[in-house]
């Protein structure tokens, strides 16, 4: 009865403010911040400390003259060195590499891409620049004014504030306060930025690292150039599969991928098992300067995918025989990435027992790297495997 006198008009008004409410509401969740692992570049594995806001501009370009933006690379991040002094207020100022930060950020916007910073909770960085140790808020504040989307914070120079506690549980602390204060820091200033926690993966950082606002957390001390570094950090991420997901995951470091230590076959692996490890994917080398085999390897449409899928349940090693080792990762679709890996420096033969990989009906297999359907298969399938290489399979 009472609601047949409401007025039309009053039930439309109560429709559309319930609307927007929910809206709000999603947003204040902000469901997107690393939702699938952040895919971008980094300056230091193939720049170290050379690099200057020229070298960023030329790297911004080539992300999207190469098709990696659009392939899903979006971060352009600076590493260590770009620190200047702090001026008479504390705030950090940038050094003579980079004139403008603000007109970097403003010029990766420009493109359609993100950029990236680092720092250190310490009063020093890895390479001995100012770290934010006391100006956590402030470093945040001026970060979130430059317009910068991301930020590695490496553990480094806190080490020495670490070994001033008594013991390793004081030591413990330390390090979750300086996290969870630049965590809060970053929060405050209302700016959606991607934190990315490096600290090599001590005291089982997996285990915390979400915990204290970390979007990825560095599970490994650094990768170098070589198979023996690449295969070491990877295969050793057995077991930490349950403590990813969307909006926090491990990172086994960035790629290498193009810089040149390594052959096609190796970085293959390093694709692969990293899509399989979903694993943050931050290209390593010079873009400017791709070969078209470097591009292919880092662009490859389907190896993204299983990297990126919306699923976002990390793979783990499922058998291992010797120098043969079959990882696999459930994908959204209810298929699965597996990759067949041979360590050693011979070809060998391998053998995929689809029932291990708990399918008991006949499965559709596609060879990844190959692009091609193998059709479908029931009984196990026997591969050779390159030296150092991978057969990458999707299979449903
Ligand atoms: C540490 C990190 C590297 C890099 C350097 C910079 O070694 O693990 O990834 O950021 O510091 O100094």
């Amino acid at each position: 009865m009472f609601l047949r006198r409401v007025p039309r008009i009053v039930y439309h008004f109560v429709f559309v403010a319930l609307f927007i409410v929910c809206l709000q509401s999603l947003r204040a969740q902000e469901p997107g911040i690393a939702s699938t692992p952040p895919m971008g570049w980094n300056s230091w594995n193939h720049f170290h400390r050379m690099i200057d806001d020229k070298t960023v501009r030329a790297q911004a370009d080539a992300m999207v003259s190469s098709g990696m933006r659009d392939a899903g690379y979006v971060y352009i991040n600076i590493d260590d060195t770009w620190e200047g002094e702090r001026d008479a207020q504390g705030n950090i100022l940038t050094n003579s590499k980079f004139p403008d930060m603000k007109a970097l950020a403003d010029y990766v916007h420009g493109k359609g891409l993100k950029l990236g910073i680092y720092s250190s909770p310490g009063a020093k960085t890895c390479a001995g620049y100012e770290g934010s140790l006391g100006h956590e808020q402030q470093d945040a504040t001026t970060y979130a004014n430059w317009g910068i989307d991301y930020l590695k914070y490496d553990l480094c120079g806190l080490r020495t504030e670490m070994k001033k506690a008594s013991g390793p549980e004081a030591e413990h602390k330390i390090m979750i306060g300086a996290y969870v204060k630049m965590r809060d820091a970053l929060r405050g200033t209302g700016r959606p930025i991607v934190y990315s926690l490096c600290q090599y993966g001590v005291d089982s950082v997996w285990s915390w690292g979400a915990e204290v606002g970390g979007n990825l957390w560095r599970t490994t001390g650094d990768i170098s150039d070589h198979y023996a570094r690449m295969e070491e950090i990877g295969f050793a991420q057995a077991g930490l599969a349950r403590f990813a997901g969307p909006g926090h995951w491990n990172d086994p470091d960035m790629l290498e991928v193009g810089n040149g230590g390594m052959n096609a076959e190796e970085y293959r692996t390093h694709m692969s098992l990293w899509a399989i490890l979903a694993a943050p994917l931050l290209a390593g080398n010079d873009l400017t300067t791709m070969t078209p085999e470097t591009i292919a390897l880092l662009t490859n449409r389907e190896v993204i995918a299983v990297d990126q899928d919306r699923l976002g349940k990390q793979g783990d090693r499922v058998t291992e025989e010797g120098p043969i080792e079959i990882w696999a990762r459930p994908l959204a679709d209810g298929s699965k990435a597996v990759g067949v890996f041979n360590r050693l420096s011979t070809p060998l033969s391998a053998t995929v027992d689809f029932r291990q990989l708990g399918f008991p009906a006949p499965v559709q297999v596609r060879d990844i790297w190959q692009a091609k359907n193998l059709g479908t298969m029931k009984e196990p399938y026997t591969v050779t495997v390159l030296p150092h290489g991978v057969v990458f399979l999707r299979v449903k």
